[in-house]
């Protein structure tokens, strides 16, 4: 299948690249920047939502599926990037947002105008809070709307209304929105929160108060009876087309939950968040976490940094390059789909808000809402918002590094981008970057059948090295990444050598070496 064979770069549409000057980016800007993403080697780019939206939550509110946001292009900007990047063989994913609408999206706007409206079922109503259930965005799921003096449900921000999935209107609704963007030629899609069409309702639903991050569990709002159905009927929609790539967002880091969501007439492959979210690196844990996933799915998906994660160059290295390489290296090596996110491939790191001012993510926000209540300390808010504060991957592209106030809309800049400050030239033209690094192993990837479909044929830890050996019609790759800063003199390297982060090979495992054999 063609998704094993590439690798995927994702694009957070509003911080990409801005063609308009209007400080946002948009399609055109996707455009633009092709040729970049070809030279790099990806073969295929996800998309977040750029249908017309407040932008509450970057997008993913959507108020019309049919309609490009204006600040992001038009219906023609889109079809042109499908022909570009098709142009260059680059397959383009969307992301369909099916769970909730904005609060602004006509459906919702209908619904909440009278108990009898034709529309009120698309929302889930309530004339009282029938449970205790938090909105994944801090606080309480349920939002009062004096129209009709009730609640709805959201499992998001208040803004990001569910629809009530088990209304066969909804569902056919969302069956056209599909058709819609397959006609497109799109080459898949990202289901967003795909486990979440289904919620338990009933009466005395009350979810356990804390898990041990003292979090609500949410035990009847996602992963419930039913929703491997509705996916099937969703995925069997879809098969209509040809060679269709449904990637899910799975909410969970559940190896065994995130399995029950792939098969033939499942989905093809879920973001593996037991991966995508790992806060520290330990090389023994890491070797494990590799062999378990391989133990649970066929073919996983890659990931340290997305939109909704701090970058992995600040949350697992430090912000050292050297070992950021190894771990992209372990990235495209493993088995499985890799998806590299914006900008971690020049370098980039996080970004902290320094005031309440500076923070655009609904989720900080709400959440600093919440803990400012509670403890009356602006300090003291904004330090624990920062802990997961989505902002921090979601600067903009570091496309001109002279460019400081760079922001996502106009009036609203990022305050400084300091610690960004990254020449992108740069990157491409030294042999040694980090860019570099990327794109000699995704060339060598995207032309060995070992690294897109062998098996492991072990995973071994030695200190902070890890050894991976990987096979395909009786061909062995061997990978050595060692992530520590020390020399480790009892692994063998044998084999021909295909691909060193170092200049001059040694018989010993050089600090932060990341190298691959081709064995006899
Ligand atoms: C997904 C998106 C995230 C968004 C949420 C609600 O998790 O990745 O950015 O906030 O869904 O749509």
């Amino acid at each position: 299948m063609w998704y094993k064979e590439i690798v995927f770069y994702e694009i957070y549409l509003p911080s990409f690249q801005d063609s308009s000057g209007n400080g946002i980016g948009d399609l055109k800007g996707i455009i633009n920047k092709l040729d970049y993403l070809s030279d790099l080697g990806i073969g295929g780019i996800w998309i977040t939502p750029f249908y017309k939206s407040p932008k509450v939550d970057g997008g993913y509110d959507v108020e019309d599926y049919y309609k490009i946001d204006e600040e992001y292009g038009c219906m023609d900007d889109f079809d042109k990037l499908i022909n570009e990047a098709h142009k260059r063989g680059i397959k383009v994913i969307v992301d369909l947002v099916l769970n909730h609408t904005s609060d602004k999206h006509k459906w919702f706007v209908e619904s909440r105008k009278s108990l009898a409206n034709p529309y009120r079922d698309y929302y889930i109503w309530n004339k009282k809070i029938p449970n205790n259930w938090e909105s994944f965005f801090t606080g309480t799921s349920w939002e009062y709307d004096n129209q009709t003096d009730e609640y709805y449900y959201h499992a998001f921000s208040k803004e990001q209304v569910c629809l009530n999935w088990s209304n066969p209107k909804v569902k056919k609704e969302m069956f056209k929105v599909i058709s819609f963007w397959l006609n497109k030629k799109i080459d898949g899609i990202r289901f967003d929160v795909i486990n979440f069409l289904k919620v338990n309702m009933g009466l005395f639903k009350y979810d356990n108060t804390q898990n041990e991050n003292k979090e609500q569990e949410h035990i009847y709002d996602m992963n419930q009876d039913g929703i491997l159905n509705t996916i099937k009927e969703i995925v069997s929609f879809t098969k209509k087309w040809d060679n269709i790539f449904l990637l899910g967002e799975i909410g969970s880091e559940d190896l065994s939950t995130l399995n029950k969501y792939i098969g033939d007439d499942l989905l093809d492959a879920v973001l593996n968040f037991n991966i995508g979210s790992i806060n520290k690196i330990e090389t023994y844990k890491l070797a494990e976490i590799l062999k378990e996933t391989n133990k649970a799915i066929d073919y996983p998906t890659l990931f340290f940094t997305s939109h909704d994660t701090s970058r992995y160059i600040s949350r697992l290295c430090d912000n050292n390059h050297d070992l950021a390489k190894v771990l992209a290296g372990l990235m495209l090596f493993a088995k499985g789909i890799p998806f590299i996110y914006q900008g971690d491939e020049i370098g980039m790191t996080d970004y902290i808000s320094k005031s309440l001012y500076d923070i655009k993510d609904i989720r900080a926000l709400t959440k600093y809402d919440v803990l400012y209540k509670l403890n009356k300390n602006e300090e003291l808010s904004l330090k624990l918002v920062n802990n997961t504060n989505r902002d921090k991957s979601r600067t903009p592209m570091q496309w001109d590094r002279d460019k400081k106030n760079y922001g996502f809309s106009v009036g609203t800049p990022w305050i400084g981008n300091e610690g960004n400050s990254i020449d992108v030239e740069h990157q491409i033209s030294d042999k040694s970057s980090m860019f570099s690094f990327y794109k000699s192993l995704i060339k060598l990837r995207n032309s060995n059948l070992v690294m897109q479909y062998g098996d492991y044929v072990s995973i071994i830890n030695h200190q902070d090295v890890i050894t991976i050996i990987r096979e395909h019609n009786g061909e062995q790759l061997l990978c050595i990444m060692n992530l520590g800063n020390t020399q480790n003199k009892s692994i063998n390297k044998e084999g021909v050598l295909l691909f060193s982060s170092l200049k001059i090979g040694s018989n010993n495992v050089e600090p932060y070496e990341f190298s691959i054999y081709h064995l006899q």
